[in-house]
């Protein structure tokens, strides 16, 4: 393979023994088989259909095929010597209505899946919602009604039962603060619904569904570990004006803490004054609820953003300055390269002592890349990969309590909205021929776990 890259000074010993290296996926990026054998619709399988939510109208029906193509994919895993595979359960593959009846062949597919990993050695780790509600229950009102609490719990035990004897390692959910953002505030991704009356209620719900999933995991598998996942960027104020620091601290506490402040039972952020019109949707009982005790917390880091005052945005009055406007390096999703940004995250969340442990589920980033010769050279990706995990180690080194790095992503794969277009994978994938090669980024990951 022809590379420009040097061999990395960095060595997975410097991580320690137990630190625990692998790679992330999520079901609807990667399955394909958008309604084989007897899978339900779910809110992307109605969003993608819909004109210009989609960049180009790509749509995940084929997306990488995984569904097919799930052992050789699992192969190249073992190739690359990575020991744990994060990926998540379609609940409509699981659960065609979002409840009642249990599609069999949904289960029997995880099963062959979860079987294969654990046939090459691989751990399988599984994330329960990764942002795929079937559509059956976005009809009853999705994440706005309370019911999906019972909903999501039904969903939970099922899984629970039927794959947590093999299965060690659980996330209840991934990002809510983009699902609930971007499908529920802005429309941008499914089910495309916007503003603030959707938004609230939709980020108590699944605050809510977090610590239920939780319970009924820790209920069914007292043995098994159970974490949760959050997407967290490092923010900084344009400048020091008073006026750009407050919003900073605004966005902070929306992309940052709203989460997860409730679940270690400190509640919502207090400011956050966005969200006055929640108390209509908070019971009696709700904050003690929504604490549970995780075995680890998932965080998720990109990039960083640059917060300033802006009077006309609503309710935030903050608006992010754009990487591209502040001509620093950009990825192909236009985010900032700031390697410091995983170390700032790890010390931001190292202050909570209710976090026993940090897992980081997901580090990467899309970079154009092109096949030359049939080989795929990704210098610019190894070295983020490279920067980032040096940053880890540095936070690690100080102390805080990071236990674990997955890449984003195996394959290039359905980037959302985006479409096609990001590729955030360390195996190439051409989509008309679904052929795979691996990028130099795979086989430096490769070398580091050897
Ligand atoms: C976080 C999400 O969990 C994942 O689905 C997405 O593809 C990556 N970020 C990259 O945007």
């Amino acid at each position: 393979m022809k590379s420009n890259i040097q061999d990395t000074p960095l060595n997975k010993q410097l991580f320690g023994e137990d630190f625990i290296w692998g790679i992330s996926t999520a079901a609807v990026q990667i399955e394909g088989a958008h309604d084989a054998d007897g899978k339900g619709e779910s809110i992307w399988d109605v969003f993608t259909q819909k004109k210009g939510k989609i960049l180009n109208g790509h749509h995940h029906h084929i997306a990488t095929d995984f569904y097919n193509r799930y052992q050789s994919d699992i192969d190249l895993i073992k190739q690359l010597n990575i020991p744990n595979f994060r990926f998540s359960i379609s609940w409509s593959r699981i659960l065609p209505d979002g409840t009642g009846e249990v599609n069999q062949a949904g289960i029997d597919y995880y099963n062959r899946v979860i079987n294969y990993c654990i046939e090459l050695g691989i751990e399988p780790w599984l994330t329960l919602y990764h942002w795929d509600l079937p559509h059956a229950l976005e009809q009853q009102g999705g994440w706005t009604n309370r019911a999906i609490v019972d909903w999501f719990t039904e969903y939970v035990a099922v899984c629970a039962n039927a794959f947590g004897d093999r299965v060690k390692h659980w996330m209840v959910m991934n990002e809510p603060s983009v699902f609930t953002g971007a499908g529920y505030f802005l429309g941008i991704h499914a089910p495309g619904r916007k503003g603030i009356k959707n938004f609230l209620p939709a980020i108590h719900h699944a605050v809510l569904c977090i610590a239920a999933g939780a319970r009924t995991l820790r209920g069914i598998l007292p043995d098994s570990e159970i974490g949760t996942t959050f997407s967290c960027s490092y923010i900084e104020p344009y400048s020091a004006k008073p006026r750009d620091v407050a919003a900073a601290i605004r966005v902070d506490a929306l992309l940052n803490r709203l989460f997860i402040e409730p679940i270690l039972g400190l509640g919502y952020p207090a400011e956050l004054t966005v969200l006055a019109g929640m108390d209509k949707y908070i019971l009696p009982g709700d904050m003690d609820s929504v604490k549970f005790d995780f075995d680890f917390i998932g965080l998720q880091n990109y990039t960083r953003e640059i917060v300033e005052h802006s009077f006309f945005t609503p309710y935030i009055h903050a608006s992010l300055v754009k990487a591209e406007k502040r001509k620093v390096p950009i990825t192909a999703m236009g985010w900032e390269v700031y390697p410091a940004s995983i170390y700032h995250i790890l010390k931001k969340y190292d202050l909570y002592p209710q976090i026993r442990k940090v897992y980081l589920t997901e580090s990467g980033a899309a970079f154009k890349d092109e096949v030359v010769d049939d080989l795929v050279d990704d210098p610019k990706r190894v070295e983020y990969l490279q920067q980032y995990l040096q940053q880890v180690l540095k936070a690690k080194n100080e102390g805080c309590k990071v236990e674990g790095y997955f890449i984003w992503t195996l394959t290039d794969n359905f980037e959302w909205a985006e479409g096609y277009h990001p590729r955030f994978g360390i195996i190439y994938v051409d989509f008309e021929t679904q052929q795979r090669i691996i990028k130099s980024s795979g086989l430096w990951y490769a070398g580091l776990l050897r």
